[in-house]
């Protein structure tokens, strides 16, 4: 699953909170905000030299005592837990950060570098003239670098964590969540607010109020509300404070500020995205006119490579984490307890190849597992669990998958509402087996199920989806519409090195290979002119991303060389050279089986089980890479489907449904590295002009340690639009949009019985919606069924609420 087609928005760069788009319709408010001034950000405070002896050596001595009672405890109890970080003070963290010193060559070097790896960026040359409309403002990254670096040649920037805040800043301005770069030493070093924040309606369509969360827990919305932060205006600090985030839409970056129910996320006011806030404290006045000073927390951390060990000095942080030869090593973290720090796994193994395509072959075997009432696990793991406990929900799902990706619900309504609670394409630890399988028979039991009720409404909650496996967003919706194609189209950068990577990719997986390839699959392995080896070669490099073979033109005809699809056009607004706009090619998909293609072709006459009008899409905004896949296939191919948005800036304007990267797939900088090597050992450069292309374009080794990096390398575009402009420019507002109320951070059942009402209920011709309504596409009667067993939504809403 981690070859190739993985689109998961990089949350990890900053926290759990990130995500947004910008909307480009004249419908939006212009909230262009002027640079910040009054945020607090690292670089507010400048340490004085006379601490640089002493502040690495403190933390590391906190490190080390508190290891040390660890261990003492542990001696004698051995249900002690060890310590994952210590708490040291906020500035002093920053002043041993800012005291490492900086290397004026390797820091050029490095710049050189990582601008090859960001020439794979999709949108490089829309970013840096983002088409009009667009809320992103203009970031030259690759230019803005060049600067950076002639700074450090001239010593205006003379300290390296000033080096690394400058790229990861000016990355973060693109808001893609798929563009980023973590550096090592964020593994040994975190800070935190004071507390999370939440912004809540009286009734989800008064205009929000921002409020300490545990104030709204204990008195609701008559808690004494925020007005002010630092003395700044609420709303105008938090604009700022939320242009950090990485999501496309303003209204998606502002809702990642506040703490979410579901799924969980404390919210950037208190994660800081991972930074120094640039004090010790902040202040905050709330509606009873009292003004506070809070402190900020921060934290050394660590991990089981890096550690602050012998850290006493800069020069010690320097040399044992900034150019730890062990951590040039693009693989080095991979075994990093830390999820945000992973590294994805390198090629596959053969083995792993070959028990993959054998499975193909194997694939139609589906769960007939029966519902037990108790969830009680057969004797084989079973792929579906019913009745089970599923995330934070007080009553669980009708049916989930094994990796809990897929909860099926119904509602307890007139309706029987059933809903689709969704909130990543993946499971939560990415290595996680069966992730594929789990989920198609949990979608297939669901909607077996929903035939067998006769339920005909349904609402897919996809808020906070970030992405995951490609395959499952396409296996949902051909579940959704089996009949129907599931085309999703998307366009590449056509530069040298990803030319070159095509090229070496052609050939491996040539026509002849990768038709073998197909026969292994289809026979078990046993009908194919390829070895086991040779197998796995093909597959690795179709995995890829660069060979011709994965790629369909918009007719859905093979593409005959590689000229015609990366030969390189100019893209028709920003004159960057891209490959010609294609599809993907879903029979040539071997990380799993996606019902309707490949072996499952015949699902095309399974029936529909909702009709237009009755599916309702729910969001926050922050809709991501994978979910944008599926959402976009919704739209696009489906039209009149309802789109409901809630949250986003107290401003009574649209919002965007679809909000965070709209970038098809993600490669990470190993990804891009591993390629190189392949090219390398492929087509190794027969003179000495092409060493000289390679070595210009073709991304090495970097020369100081970073825990991950990452680009957005597809494009999702609209064939039909002639601009050909890439989706995260062009956002659409949902038809309707409620602000969130304090009932939804109880629990998401509540909310779903009140969409419900809303749409198709006895407040179907609510005209309430915060901003639009649900009237279009509302082909249903909304007349409810007469079904004196069942409850009343309302009360059903009301009850059983036991606190928080
Ligand atoms: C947004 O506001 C800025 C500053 O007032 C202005 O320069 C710009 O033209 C406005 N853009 C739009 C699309 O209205
Ligand atoms: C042992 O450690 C556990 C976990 O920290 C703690 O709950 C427990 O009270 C400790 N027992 C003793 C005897 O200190
Ligand atoms: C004002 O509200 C804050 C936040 O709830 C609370 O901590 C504080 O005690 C209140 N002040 C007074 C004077 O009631
Ligand atoms: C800390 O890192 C050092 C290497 O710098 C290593 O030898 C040591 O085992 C690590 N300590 C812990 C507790 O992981
Ligand atoms: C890179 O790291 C991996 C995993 O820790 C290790 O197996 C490999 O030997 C390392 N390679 C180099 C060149 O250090
Ligand atoms: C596929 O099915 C066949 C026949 O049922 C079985 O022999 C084989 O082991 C299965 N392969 C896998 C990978 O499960
Ligand atoms: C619906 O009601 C039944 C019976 O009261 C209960 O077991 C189930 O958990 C309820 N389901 C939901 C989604 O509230
Ligand atoms: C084996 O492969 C060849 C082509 O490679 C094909 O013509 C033939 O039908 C295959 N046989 C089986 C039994 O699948
Ligand atoms: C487009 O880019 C090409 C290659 O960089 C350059 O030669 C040409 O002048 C550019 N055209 C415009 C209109 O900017
Ligand atoms: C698919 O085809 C197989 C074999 O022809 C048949 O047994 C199966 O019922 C079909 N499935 C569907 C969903 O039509
Ligand atoms: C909604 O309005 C239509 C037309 O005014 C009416 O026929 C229908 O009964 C109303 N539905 C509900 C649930 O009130
Ligand atoms: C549902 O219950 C609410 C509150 O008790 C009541 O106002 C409403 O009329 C009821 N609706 C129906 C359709 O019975």
């Amino acid at each position: 699953m981690h070859l190739g087609m993985r689109a998961t928005a990089v949350l990890w760069l900053l926290g759990a909170a990130n995500f947004a788009v910008a909307a480009p319709t004249s419908s939006y408010t212009n909230t262009t905000i002027p640079p910040s001034t009054h945020i607090p950000t690292p670089t507010a405070y400048t340490p004085s030299s006379a601490v640089f002896r002493t502040a690495c050596a403190q933390v590391s001595a906190s490190y080390a005592s508190a290891l040390a009672s660890y261990s003492s405890v542990a001696a004698t109890n051995t249900s002690a837990v060890a310590p994952t970080s210590v708490p040291v003070r906020p500035r002093e963290l920053w002043d041993c950060l800012y005291s490492i010193p900086i290397n004026v060559d390797l820091s050029i070097e490095f710049v050189k570098q990582v601008s090859k790896y960001l020439k794979f960026q999709s949108t490089i040359a829309y970013l840096a003239k983002p088409p009009e409309g667009s809320l992103q403002d203009p970031v030259d990254i690759l230019g803005s670098l060049e600067t950076l670096a002639k700074k450090v040649a001239s010593g205006e920037i003379a300290h390296h964590i000033i080096f690394e805040y400058t790229i990861i800043k000016l990355l973060q301005r693109a808001h893609d969540g798929h563009l980023g770069l973590r550096f090592n030493s964020g593994a040994l070093a975190d800070w935190q607010g004071p507390f999370p924040l939440v912004s809540v309606s009286v009734d989800g369509v008064a205009k929000p109020k921002v409020y300490v969360q545990s104030d709204v827990r204990r008195l609701g919305t008559d808690a004494p509300y925020v007005t002010r932060i630092d003395g700044y205006e609420v709303q105008a600090w938090l604009a700022e404070w939320a242009d950090f985030g990485s999501s496309q839409s303003p209204d998606a970056r502002y809702n990642s500020v506040f703490a979410r129910y579901d799924p969980p996320s404390d919210g950037s006011f208190y994660n800081l995205y991972t930074w120094y806030p640039g004090k010790n404290s902040i202040s905050i006045t709330f509606s009873n006119s009292s003004t506070y000073e809070y402190d900020f927390k921060a934290f050394a951390t660590w991990t089981p490579a890096m550690n602050w060990t012998g850290i006493n000095d800069g020069t010690d942080f320097y040399k044992k984490i900034v150019v730890n030869p062990n951590f040039f090593n693009e693989t080095a973290t991979t075994a990093v307890a830390a999820k945000r720090w992973e590294q994805p796994t390198p090629a596959p193994a053969v083995e792993r190849v070959v028990e993959k395509l054998r499975k193909r072959a194997n694939a139609t075997t589906t769960s007939t597992l029966a519902p037990t009432s108790t969830g009680e696990p057969e004797k084989e793991t079973p792929l579906v669990l019913y009745n089970a406990p599923f995330m934070k929900h007080r009553v669980g799902p009708y049916v989930q998958d094994l990796n809990q990706i897929f909860g099926g619900y119904f509602l307890n309504d007139t309706l029987q509402t059933a809903v689709i609670d969704i909130s990543s394409f993946a499971a939560e630890d990415e290595e996680a087996a069966k992730q594929a399988e789990g989920f198609r028979a949990a979608v297939t039991a669901f909607f077996d199920e929903v035939r067998r009720r006769k339920s005909q409404k349904v609402i897919i909650d996809v808020r906070g989806n970030g992405g995951g496996l490609v395959d499952l967003g396409f296996e949902l919706y051909k579940q959704l519409f089996p009949a129907a194609p599931a085309k999703s189209y998307y366009r590449i950068r056509a530069h040298g090195a990803s030319q070159i990577y095509a090229t070496a990719s052609e050939k491996i997986a040539t026509d002849e290979n990768v038709e073998q390839l197909i026969q292994y699959a289809y026979s078990d392995g046993k009908n194919s002119t390829l070895s086991t080896e040779e197998v796995t070669t093909v597959f690795t490099e179709l995995s890829r991303g660069f060979s011709r073979q994965n790629v369909l033109d918009v007719k859905g005809n093979k593409l005959k060389n590689l000229d015609s699809w990366i030969g390189g056009v100019l893209s028709p607004r920003v004159n960057d050279s891209v490959s010609a706009v294609v599809q993907t090619n879903l029979d040539l998909e071997f990380d799993s089986e996606i019902s309707g293609f490949g072996l499952l072709k015949n699902f095309t006459e399974t029936p529909q089980p909702f009709q237009i009008p009755d599916i309702l899409l729910l969001s926050d905004g922050t809709c991501a890479s994978t979910c944008t896949i599926f959402a976009e296939l919704l739209k696009r191919e489906q039209p009149g489907i309802s789109t409901i948005v809630v949250g986003g800036r107290p401003n009574n304007a649209p919002s965007a449904h679809v909000g965070g990267t709209h970038g098809s797939r993600i490669l990470y900088f190993s990804n891009l590295l591993d390629a190189t090597n392949n090219v390398l050992a492929t087509i190794p450069p027969d003179s000495v002009e092409k060493q000289r292309l390679y070595d210009l374009v073709l991304p090495y080794k970097l020369p100081l340690g970073i825990s991950i990096g990452a680009i957005n390398f597809r494009d999702a575009i609209r064939p039909e639009d002639e601009t050909q402009t890439p989706l995260q420019f062009k956002l659409d507002p949902a038809d309707c949009r409620l602000y969130y109320t304090e009932t939804v951070f109880r629990d998401s059942i509540n909310l779903w019985g009140e969409l419900a009402e809303l749409k198709w209920g006895t407040k179907s011709n609510f005209t309430g919606c915060a901003v639009g309504g649900l009237q279009k596409g509302q082909g249903s009667s909304g007349a409810v069924p007469d079904d004196p067993d069942a409850q009343n939504i309302s009360d059903w809403v009301m009850q059983g609420l036991g606190g928080l």
